[in-house]
Order: structure tokens, then C-alpha cells, then sequence
């Protein structure tokens, strides 16, 4: 079988980050590539940032590989996410050698609700200048991202797993998530902390070893898996994962990168290594493992990006990965 993947570039660094990634996964897999529009520029051309084609295009994949969009982002990437319907959002935060990392013993993992919490979208203005935003938290979808979580560390060889809450002033919100959480880790047996998520943001800063794989509401994932993308190098190395029980979708964690779009000097391994996330959802485990070991590899020899400290273009570290397949 032939599966299908669907790529979607998007704007920016998008449109040169993701051809980058596609030419790596032609190297190693046999896909069919089927590609679809989203972003900005679309927006400016038809008044819909996400065509509903495109949408339709993302149920129908067996998998999805997302570059960036530009200010449209919210109205791009949150239908995409919810056509593969994702739960998990996986982000990776790992040091390289050969990478001028702040904290280079960082190997973190976060599993992110992503649903629910507070970007459940329940926002209105009650009154001129006052505002509300309804938290949304509940026991299935916090077990869902539980397990998930539980399961990525055993699977992946993690021992410490740390659940980030704020169950102390959120009482009834994460004193649910805690509670579920907890109910699905001491079902399954597992061995994991409990960490106030402002703490934590500390702690991940000052020990980054200490730490593994850390689930999270959504609103936490988001910020502290920034955070991280801090203590490893730069946002050009991050790639994530949104997975679903069927379906997945696929994106470097930066966005369009108006600063340096055009250039030609965006780094691509953000995106290379979400197609290698890509691979072992599709079950190539070990083209997965030989695509992260070639970009691996240049990371630590080089070309280099100048996001990196180097002079090199996409091109030329995209055709070094390639070449160290
Ligand atoms: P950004 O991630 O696009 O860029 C932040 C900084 O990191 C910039 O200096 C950029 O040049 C650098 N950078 C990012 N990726 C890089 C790469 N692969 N190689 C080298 N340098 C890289 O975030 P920013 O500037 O906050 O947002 C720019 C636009 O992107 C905004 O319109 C925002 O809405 C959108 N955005 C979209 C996202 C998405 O589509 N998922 C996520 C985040 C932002
Ligand atoms: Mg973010």
C-alpha cells in the first residue's frame, strides 16, 4: 500500500522548509505526495486563509507534513489539527552536539493536551472592557493525553515522567486534570511526579536533566515546550507531532519567519525531524532512525544555517542530509 501523504507549506520559510523535508522523504520512503494551499497568501487571494479543499484534503491523508503560516496561523493550523483529529501535540526538545545549546543535557518531551483547556475558544466580552474565557477540562480528554504520555515514555525509553498542573489556584479545572492523570498513571503502574507548572518553568531551566517527558494542559505545553526551544538552540531545531487516533499531522514548532522568508537560509531540520516523526507514525521506524542520524550528523559537522552560526543555505543542508542517508 502507497500511503498518502498530504503537504502543505504554507507561507513563508514554509514554502522552503517543507520542500526540504519532501525531497528527505522521497530519498528513504514511497509516498504520494498530493499538495494543498493554506495561509496568508491565500487569504489575500480568496478570503479564506484554509480552502476547504485543503481541509478535506487533511481527513482524507494518511498523514499530513505542515510548514508555517503567517498571521493566519490560528485559523489555519487549529481546523488542521482538529481534521486529523489530534489530541496529542508532541514536541521534542532535544540538544545536538556540534549545536551551541544553552542547556546541551536537555532531552525533554512534551505531551500537550490539545483540545481543550484554555484555548477552548469560549471567550466573550461580558461588558465594554470586561472580558471571559471559559477553561475547559475534562476527565476523558485528560486521560486520553495520560496515556498517550504514559505510553510515549515507556515506549521510548523515558524514566522520568513529570505532570504539570496548577491544581493549587485552578482547584476544580486542574484539580480534574490531576486526578485523571493519576488515575490512568496508577492503573497502568507508572512511576511520575507532579510539578506546579510555574515551578516548573524554573526548574526545566535550571536542571533540564532531571526531566523527561512532561504532560501537560494545553496552555502549559505551549509555553513551557517554548521554553525549551530556548534551552536547546533556536526554534529551527524543533519539530512536533499531532496525533490523532487515526490520522497525524506534522510541523516544525516555528512559524513563517517574515524576517528571513526569501532568503533561502531557513533551517530545515525542524522540518526534516517532524518528518521523521512523520515516518514512525507511518510505522518506517528505521528510515525514521536514519533520517534523525543524518541530521544528526550535519548538525555536528556541518553545513550549518546562520540561525546556527554558519553560512549555508537550506539547500545545501538539506542536499548534506540526503547525502548522509
Ligand atoms: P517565528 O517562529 O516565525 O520566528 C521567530 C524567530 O526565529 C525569527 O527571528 C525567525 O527568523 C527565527 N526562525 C524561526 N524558524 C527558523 C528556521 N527554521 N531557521 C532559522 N530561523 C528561524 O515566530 P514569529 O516571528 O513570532 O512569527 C512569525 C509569523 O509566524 C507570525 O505571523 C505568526 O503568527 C506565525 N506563526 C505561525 C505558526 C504556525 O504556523 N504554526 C507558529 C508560530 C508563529
Ligand atoms: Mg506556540
Amino acid at each position: 500500500m502507497t500511503e498518502t501523504v498530504l503537504v502543505v507549506p504554507g507561507d513563508g520559510i514554509g514554502q522552503e522548509v517543507v520542500p526540504a523535508a519532501v525531497e528527505v522523504l522521497e530519498a528513504v520512503a514511497d509516498f504520494e505526495f498530493v499538495e494543498a494551499d493554506a495561509g496568508d497568501h491565500v487569504k489575500v487571494e480568496t478570503g479564506e486563509a484554509l480552502p476547504e479543499e485543503t481541509y478535506r484534503r487533511a481527513t482524507e491523508a494518511d498523514a499530513t507534513l505542515f510548514g508555517a503560516a503567517g498571521e493566519s496561523a490560528a485559523d489555519v493550523i487549529l481546523p488542521l489539527r482538529e481534521a486529523v483529529g489530534s489530541f496529542a501535540n508532541v514536541r521534542p526538545a532535544r540538544a545536538y552536539p556540534g549545536v551551541d545549546a544553552l542547556r546541551p543535557e536537555t532531552d525533554l518531551v512534551f505531551v500537550r493536551e490539545n483540545t481543550e483547556g484554555v484555548y477552548s475558544g469560549i471567550e466573550s466580552e461580558i461588558a465594554d472592557g470586561v472580558t471571559t474565557l471559559t477553561r475547559v477540562i475534562t476527565d476523558d480528554a485528560s486521560r486520553r493525553i495520560a496515556d498517550y504520555g504514559f505510553e510515549y515514555a515507556a515506549e521510548n525509553g523515558y524514566d522520568d515522567v513529570t505532570v504539570a498542573h496548577k491544581a493549587n489556584v485552578m482547584r476544580t479545572t486542574d484539580g480534574q486534570f490531576l486526578e485523571s492523570v493519576r488515575s490512568v498513571g496508577d492503573e497502568r503502574g507508572a512511576e511520575y511526579d507532579e510539578a506546579l507548572m510555574d515551578a516548573l518553568a524554573m526548574l526545566l531551566l535550571l536542571r533540564p536533566e532531571e526531566y523527561g517527558v512532561v504532560i501537560c494542559p494545553n496552555l502549559a505545553g505551549d509555553m513551557l515546550s517554548d521554553l525549551a526551544a530556548g534551552l536547546v538552540g533556536g526554534l529551527g531545531l524543533l519539530p512536533s507531532a499531532n496525533v490523532g487516533p487515526e490520522n497525524a499531522l506534522f510541523e516544525p514548532v516555528h512559524g513563517s519567519a517574515p524576517d528571513i522568508a526569501g532568503e533561502g537560509v531557513a533551517n530545515p531540520a525542524a522540518t526534516i525531524l517532524s518528518a521523521a516523526m512523520l515516518l514512525e507514525h507511518l510505522e518506517y521506524a528505521d528510515e525514521a532512525a536514519t533520517v534523525r542520524e543524518a541530521v544528526e550528523s550535519v548538525l555536528a559537522d556541518g553545513p550549518r544555517t546562520p540561525d546556527l552560526g554558519g553560512s549555508a543555505s537550506t539547500e545545501d543542508v538539506t542536499a548534506a542530509v540526503v547525502d548522509r542517508l
